[in-house]
């Protein structure tokens, strides 16, 4: 059994539609802070907090787990600089407990979500596993001290792990059943969806004058069940006996937000209000991954490379609600 830890949030929730449709048996585990009970759609839930390490020693007594695949954590990066506190409590603490209970269960397997944040500012694109790390927030921080640890918890009692460093993950499930949101939302592409619709009064362009040919942020859109999709093949990885391996997962293209803006426009039919703002401190120019490791070692490949694809399953998933889940 697997257990989806943050498997009611945004991706947690599109992971289990996949793995409902491969018939693979899963537990959530989420407090529901920031996920939603109708994500679930059907995926059993044990509502615990990671920060309760008794919650975990309960969850790995009563159930038969044999990988664990983590998701949950706080994500916002500009809150991680006010409150880094918060983060490192729960993205760090909250997975130390985690490797804990496993280690005590007798659990060897782990699929764990990193991000691009752990490289800091880029020195060369496309970003490959061996880009130098040097996050700048404690948000990136918190995800790269937790890679560290695993390696540790490797060596020490046999715990395997695949790091999966994200780009931007967007996009929504095609059967329109899961989506994206976040409360606050602070993702370009369900962003803008919010300001079409109303809901938010424009998209702020955070930049305008970056070396990139539109002079706005260039960044790395892969698609949500490309993502899902990864962490299966992470799975069959570490079940047929691979040793840990951390992958970089974008589709390798990069988008600025300028040209995001322009497919919601073409997508959606629709002009799309907006607003020119400074730059925001620590936003790098261009985040583009490599995921070559990723389609040699996993033989993954993106199966929604295009951002039109993209930004329509967004937009098919927040037009059926608009509010929102519950709305
Ligand atoms: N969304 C992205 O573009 C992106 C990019 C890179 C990395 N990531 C990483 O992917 C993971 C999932 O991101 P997301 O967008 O789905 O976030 P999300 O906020 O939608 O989901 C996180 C889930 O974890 C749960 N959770 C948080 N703290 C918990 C705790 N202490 N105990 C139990 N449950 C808890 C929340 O209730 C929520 O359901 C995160 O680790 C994030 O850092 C996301």
């Amino acid at each position: 059994m697997i257990l989806v830890v943050g498997g009611a949030g945004y991706i947690g929730s599109h992971m289990c539609k996949l793995l409902r449709e491969a018939g693979e048996e899963h537990l959530v585990f989420d407090n529901l802070e920031q996920g939603h009970r109708e994500a679930l759609q059907g995926s059993p839930l044990f509502e615990g907090d990671l920060r309760r390490p008794e919650d975990l020693t309960e969850v790995f007594r009563r159930h038969p787990i044999d990988t664990v695949m983590h998701f949950a954590a706080y994500i916002a990066v500009g809150e991680s600089v006010q409150h880094p506190g918060k983060y490192y409590r729960n993205n760090v603490t909250g997975v130390l407990n985690l490797l804990e209970a496993m280690v005590e269960a007798g659990v060897k397997r782990l699929i764990f979500s990193s991000t691009a944040a752990i490289f800091g500012d880029p020195r060369y694109v496309p970003i490959d596993e061996d880009h130098p790390k040097a996050p700048t927030s404690p948000y990136g921080d918190s995800k790269w001290a937790v890679e560290r640890m695993l390696e540790a918890f490797d060596r020490a009692h046999g715990l395997r792990s695949v790091c999966l460093r994200y780009f931007n993950a967007s996009g929504a499930d095609p059967d329109g059943l899961v989506g994206e949101d976040h409360r606050p939302e602070t993702h370009l592409i369900p962003a803008v969806l919010l300001a079409v619709l109303g809901k938010a009064p424009q998209v702020r362009i955070f930049g305008t004058d970056y070396d990139t040919p539109d002079g706005t942020c260039i960044r790395d859109y892969i698609h949500i069940m490309d993502l899902a999709e990864a962490h299966l093949l992470a799975v069959r990885h570490l079940r047929e006996g691979g040793a840990s391996e951390r992958f970089n997962l974008g589709n390798g293209k990069g988008y600025s937000v300028r040209e995001v803006i322009e497919t919601v426009e073409r997508v959606v039919g629709r002009e799309v209000p907006k607003e020119e703002a400074p730059r925001r401190p620590g936003d790098p120019a261009r985040l583009v991954a490599s995921s070559a490791k990723a389609e040699r070692v996993l033989g993954w490949k993106p199966r929604y490379p295009e951002l039109e694809t993209i930004v329509r399953h967004a937009w098919n998933w927040r037009r059926a609600h608009p509010d929102g889940y519950g709305g």
